[in-house]
């Protein structure tokens, strides 16, 4: 979900402009590194994000590990799972291309599932229909947008069918919890997610020595265990570097310290920037409702279902004439994506067809200024005022 186009020539209105620590933040955590001497390899900047992470999720610390980036903690996390050799899993056909091909790098065949129509996400009702069709080893749901899903549902779902599920929270941190279930969470900490390191990634997973063995192959593969058969220091897997750096620990510690502030600030301009495009527009444009999974707490961008593909085409043609940026999120689908189409097997996708034919990313930042938002309303206004 992330593009260099990011930063736009000045007068354009950004998508998203990263909220990172400023310099003067970072220092004494540079200091602290540099006295240290300890810049990688599970340093102390590491060990005290992990013990807050998981201190806030309420578990054991060995249930936490902290990666590089989302996309490796996907593809170590699915290696752990051992699911033999072309196991199928379930992922939905309206995601981030980062979900597919972790599947494909860990050895195994995506199957491309629909999504739910208000929700935008693939749920347990959807992954027990595509079981009945489709032969599934595995389900990868997605927290859409950091829309959180209900663990329960999908606890109860891995009870049923026997089947290992893993969410892809990469948008997610600070809005999906576990709410006292078991599973299996994948969240990015890039620039762009809620709780930003610049990069890095963390597994939250409560299977019995899933995250042990993710930080295992994220360090190559070489055994960290006293405990275990293979001696210490002697290669127990075939693993790859997906360690997360001292410098982004110290970013991510940073940024949570400042993610209540930011999150609330966040949601405000959201229902903020909500309510202004709803009343500016000649007719009702569709948002993402929040499933049971419960609220959205830090959204990280803003996508408006217009009422048709030409009123969504009128309006990415009027934004880029405003000198707007706008971005189709998670599109094409993945169905429809000429490299993966050799390679994953795709279901009936009628709810995420018509998702990829309305929807638009429209301009979500803090410091948004009062002129850019009423250029935002004013631009969407004209726009739309003929498919009202
Ligand atoms: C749904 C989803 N999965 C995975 C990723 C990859 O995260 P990372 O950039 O940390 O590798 C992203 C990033 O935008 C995403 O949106």
């Amino acid at each position: 979900m992330k593009s260099p186009r990011t930063c736009p020539p000045q007068d354009w209105v950004p998508l998203l402009v990263p909220d990172m620590p400023s310099p003067q933040a970072l220092l004494p955590w540079l200091e602290r590194m540099h006295a240290a001497r300890h810049y990688s390899n599970f340093g102390p900047l590491v060990k005290e994000l992990e013990s807050a992470f998981a201190e806030g999720f309420q578990l054991p610390i060995g249930q936490v590990t902290t990666v590089t980036n989302a996309t490796l903690g996907l593809e170590l996390v699915l290696q752990a799972l051992d699911l033999p050799p072309g196991s199928r899993v379930l992922v939905p056909a309206f995601t981030f291309v980062a979900t597919a091909t972790a599947v494909l790098r860990a050895g195994h065949v995506p199957v491309l599932a629909d999504v739910d129509a208000h929700s935008w996400m693939l749920t347990p009702d959807i992954a027990r229909a595509a079981c009945a069709v489709a032969r599934v080893d595995a389900v990868l749901p997605v927290a859409t947008f950091g829309m959180p899903h209900h663990m329960p549902a999908w606890q109860q779902f891995e009870h049923d069918t026997g089947l290992p599920v893993v969410i892809d929270a990469a948008a997610a941190y600070g809005s999906q919890w576990l709410a006292g279930a078991e599973g299996t969470l994948v969240f990015s900490l890039h620039t762009t997610k809620s709780l930003p390191a610049g990069e890095g990634g963390l597994i939250v997973s409560t299977r019995p020595g899933l995250a042990a063995r993710v930080r295992e192959l994220s360090n190559f593969g070489i055994n960290l265990d006293p405990a275990a058969d293979v001696p210490l220091g002697a290669l127990a897997g075939v693993g790859t570097n997906a360690k997360m750096s001292e410098y982004h620990a110290a970013i991510g510690l940073i940024s949570l310290q400042n993610w209540e502030h930011n999150s609330q600030c966040r949601r405000a301009l959201r229902a903020d920037l909500m309510q202004d495009i709803a009343q500016a527009s000649p007719g009702p444009l569709v948002w993402q409702q929040q499933g049971h999974g419960g609220e959205l707490m830090a959204p990280t961008l803003l996508c408006a279902r217009l009422p048709s593909e030409a009123a969504r085409a009128a309006l990415e043609k009027a934004c880029h004439r405003g000198r707007i940026m706008t971005r189709r999120w998670y599109q094409p689908l993945l169905t429809n994506m000429g490299v993966l189409r050799h390679c994953c097997t795709p279901l009936d996708t009628p709810n995420a067809q018509a998702l990829a034919a309305t929807l638009l990313g429209l301009p979500f930042f803090l410091g948004i200024t009062h002129e850019q938002r009423q250029r935002v309303c004013t631009t969407l206004a004209h726009a739309l005022a003929k498919f009202a």
